[in-house]
């Protein structure tokens, strides 16, 4: 399984996961619309990288995430695994990949909401150094319920 940047030829295949598994999905032109963009990183994690390097191949893309900078912070926009590889440590590979790559780009700080309800993600940033910092009544829809907020701050050893 590697971990590498969206390429466009991703985006029918990310949209089709987010349509059917994330919470908050993105469609193909938001997708194209936050590709195009300078200040975004999107990750894909794609299992086909011990097979042949044969154009006829569909690259097998069981992850995505999604991040906007405006450093020195930044915004997780999503983050969705395909359900038969969850708990594989993907969701975590996503992550340290893009704080990896958030970082050489001037990001100390990042912050995300999460449904209240949704116990695997909020696990999932907590591993990952996340604390919650706020929350937001109703700000989900479809159905509503309550955001917590969450931030990951530098060490305080750290800049
Ligand atoms: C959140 C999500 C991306 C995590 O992806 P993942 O690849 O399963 O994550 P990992 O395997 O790296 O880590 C999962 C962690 O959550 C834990 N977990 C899994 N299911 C859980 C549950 N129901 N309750 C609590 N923790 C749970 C795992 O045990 C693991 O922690 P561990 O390392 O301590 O064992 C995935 O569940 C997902 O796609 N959910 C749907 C989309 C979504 O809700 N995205 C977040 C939007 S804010």
């Amino acid at each position: 399984m590697q971990i590498r940047s969206l390429e466009l030829g991703d985006i029918a295949a990310v949209a089709k996961m987010e349509a059917a598994y994330s919470g908050n999905p993105w469609s193909d032109r938001a997708l194209f619309t936050y590709f195009v963009r300078d200040d975004t990183i999107l990750l894909v994690a794609d299992e086909n990288d011990d097979k042949p390097n044969d154009q006829d191949w569909d690259p097998r893309v069981v992850g995505f995430m999604g991040l906007i900078m405006t450093a020195p912070e930044s915004d997780i926009l999503d983050i969705t695994v395909l359900p038969g590889r969850r708990n594989a440590g993907i969701g975590r590979a996503l992550m340290v990949e893009m704080f990896r790559r958030a970082e050489a780009a001037g990001v100390h700080t990042t912050y995300l909401e999460v449904r209240v309800s949704n116990a695997p993600a909020r696990h999932l940033y907590q591993k990952m150094g996340f604390q919650q910092i706020g929350f937001r009544k109703g700000y989900y829809s479809d159905p509503e319920e309550d955001a917590i907020v969450m931030a990951k701050r530098p060490e305080p050893d750290q800049k």
